[in-house]
């Protein structure tokens, strides 16, 4: 059994838990700058949606009636895809948890904010700790820096996957704070690069957690793939 992840740019990440594909905020070649690989050639079993802006969920719904895939949301998100033609949905809210067939989800808080790309209400921004063999992997979504992560911390988590790109959410500056709260064993970032009004020298900030911090950093180019 295995649990790795693979870093599509952006906020994109799929996950490859046991032989099932969990895609994280589908956003692919053609709509997100950053990324290589097409919609097309994504396999998907389950879908997790950290919230509704376009640069998250450009690609949901196609992907979601081409796969069949099974989208892990908020409530709001879950109607609104089904009223897009896909009923495979599995609605949530903040604080809640669910054992799925890769392994448990919990659905933890952002501070962000979640319109839909038509106008409509999103619900509340998420982000998610997936625990599946026998580790915990905080996916923070799109969200600024607070101090309750220190009880997703207590969680304990073997990796964190952060935005780092500042402007739409915490800057290189306030991730090292995250971090000094969640305690990961390893930390990705993300939610850089993508457009110059998010350019971060990743290679900076990560000499900065090496020597400020506990945490490994794991900087993926886009499509590299990094086993937990
Ligand atoms: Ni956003
Ligand atoms: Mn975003």
């Amino acid at each position: 059994m295995s649990f790795s992840i693979t870093w599509h740019g952006h906020g994109t990440f799929s996950l490859n838990i046991g032989g099932k594909h969990i895609v994280v905020d589908p956003f692919f070649a053609g709509n997100n700058p950053a990324a290589k690989t097409a919609v097309s050639d994504v396999a998907a079993d389950f879908i997790l949606q950290t919230h509704g802006h376009g640069d998250h969920i450009a690609d949901t719904v196609g992907l979601a009636i081409r796969t069949g895939a099974l989208v892990i949301g908020n409530f709001e998100i879950c109607n609104w895809i089904g009223g897009k033609g896909h009923d495979n949905v599995h609605a949530m809210n903040t604080g809640g948890g669910w054992d799925f067939p890769f392994g448990r989800v919990k659905m933890t808080p952002a501070l962000h904010s979640s319109g839909l790309p038509d106008g409509s209400y999103g619900g509340d921004p998420g982000g998610f700790v997936v625990t599946a063999e026998g580790k915990n992997i905080y996916i923070a979504g799109d969200t600024a820096v607070f101090s309750d992560m220190s009880l997703i911390g207590r969680m304990g988590l073997d990796a964190a996957i952060l935005p780092i790109g500042d402007n739409f959410t915490m800057g290189p500056d306030d991730a090292l704070l995250a971090i000094d709260y969640l305690k990961p064993k390893v930390v990705i970032p993300c939610h850089y690069n993508t457009w110059p009004l998010i350019a971060v020298d990743a290679a900076a900030w990560a000499k900065r957690v090496s020597s400020e911090t506990e945490a490994k950093p794991v900087v993926l180019a886009v499509d590299e793939t990094y086993t937990v």
